[in-house]
């Protein structure tokens, strides 16, 4: 369903003068010292099979197999990221809008886990502030950076722990139904990247001539901490380094990227600003150590391959023009989650906060009684009320 179909019941707040001022976004109001971020520990895993069915185990956890050192250039490599599009390609239903389904199903299956045990807050059945996609965090981090698209973040409190999920924007909406065919190839070609460097165990080789079906996920499921704000995050892994140096998740994951080849100093600037920036974000967020990037000319094939360390990314864009500073999106993330416990503060399943920002504007929120679309489905309520 798209954003601007209208819910039941919607009561626009009017910030009465109790209510939180909105929040404002410029990087300049959260530059200080990084504030505390624990590395997340990882609690579980799921996988989603190629019908986005749900499997409580790590069946498509896939391995990186990289090529040979010396076998790393364009030529030796010959990895043409177009093939299979128009007949090797099955597209996951982004029309089925999945919310927070999956980590829920996680949770209800793993309560045990993660259930707080003595008095007070501690006696919540889930036992943190925030359960959120990784990704969520991701654009929350990227917020005060942020010049093109803006968000909805749809936020219930249930039972002392503050569920956050999202909603399409209308002009998210309208970007992904028009789409063009080159818009497509280019996201199959991230997929079909991965083809080339994974491999179902930790010997076999990769098989890139395999159909890429974008339902088929592994997912970590882990504890982390911002500052005051403990987290449930779940985030997709695309590989495990089965020889990492330290082979504990999540630091022997690996996340893979591609880009457009980089061929003058206007498109390094830009790669620094725009592209380390989301890498960043979202393989910092998961303490996922390294990232596989490859390189692709206009005709979509890979001539280079590159590894980051998530841990320098900060330390090649610091001094650049324009760049960014990564305690900006923490601090800033820090600070928008105080706020959602500000605003967000009553307890009931069928209240959902609605938070929304557009680059250049405050954050702003309205509140929804019984809408259409809750963040919490009723099973869910109903398996974590007993
Ligand atoms: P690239 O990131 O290499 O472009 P992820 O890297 O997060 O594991 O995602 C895998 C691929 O999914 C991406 O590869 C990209 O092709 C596609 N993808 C992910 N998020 C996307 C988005 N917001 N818009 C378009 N494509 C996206
Ligand atoms: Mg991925
Ligand atoms: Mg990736």
């Amino acid at each position: 369903r798209s954003c601007d179909e209208a819910s039941s019941d919607v009561a626009p707040c009017k910030y009465p003068s109790s209510s939180p001022s909105p929040l404002k976004t410029q990087p300049s109001l959260y530059q200080s010292s990084f504030p505390f971020y624990r590395l997340p520990s990882e609690v579980g895993f799921f996988s989603l099979d190629e019908k986005r069915c749900y499997h409580a185990d790590g069946r498509r956890l896939r391995y990186y197999r990289p090529p040979e050192e010396g076998k790393k250039d364009g030529d030796s490599l010959g990895w043409e990221l177009m093939e299979g599009f128009e007949d090797h390609y099955v597209r996951m239903n982004e029309d089925e809008k999945e919310g927070l389904l999956h980590i829920l199903t996680w949770i209800k299956e793993n309560k045990g886990i993660i259930k707080g045990s003595g008095h007070g807050e501690s006696k919540r059945p889930v036992d943190r502030d925030f359960v959120t996609w990784r990704g969520h965090l991701t654009k929350m981090l990227c917020t005060p950076y942020e010049t093109q698209e803006g968000w909805l973040l749809a936020v219930t409190l249930f039972r002392g722990t503050l569920y956050i999920s999202e909603r399409e924007t209308e002009a998210a909406h309208k970007k992904r139904k028009g789409r063009t065919v080159d818009q497509e190839k280019l996201m199959y070609s991230g997929y079909k990247f991965e083809s080339f460097l994974c491999a179902y165990t930790p010997n076999s080789d990769p098989c890139p001539s395999e159909v890429v079906n974008t339902n088929e996920a592994f997912c970590s499921v882990l504890l982390g901490r911002l500052a005051s704000h403990s987290l449930l995050l779940s985030g997709e892994v695309d590989c495990t380094d089965a020889s990492a140096a330290n082979p504990s998740p999540p630091s022997c994951y690996v996340e893979l990227k591609t880009s457009a080849q980089i061929r003058n100093p206007h498109q390094q600037r830009s790669f620094n600003r725009y592209k380390l920036l989301k890498w960043w974000c979202q393989s910092f967020l998961l303490g996922i150590p390294l990232i596989v990037a490859g390189f692709r000319n206009p005709q979509g094939r890979i001539v280079s391959l590159q590894n980051y360390r998530t841990a320098d990314i900060p330390h090649l864009v610091r001094g650049d023009n324009q760049s960014w500073d990564p305690a900006v999106c923490m601090n800033f993330c820090n600070a928008f989650l105080s706020h959602i416990k500000k605003v967000a503060t009553r307890d009931d399943p069928r209240v959902v906060y609605v938070f929304s920002w557009e680059p250049g504007s405050d954050i702003t929120f309205t509140i929804e009684s019984n809408p259409s679309d809750p963040v919490l489905p009723d099973w869910y309520v109903q398996a974590l009320s007993q």
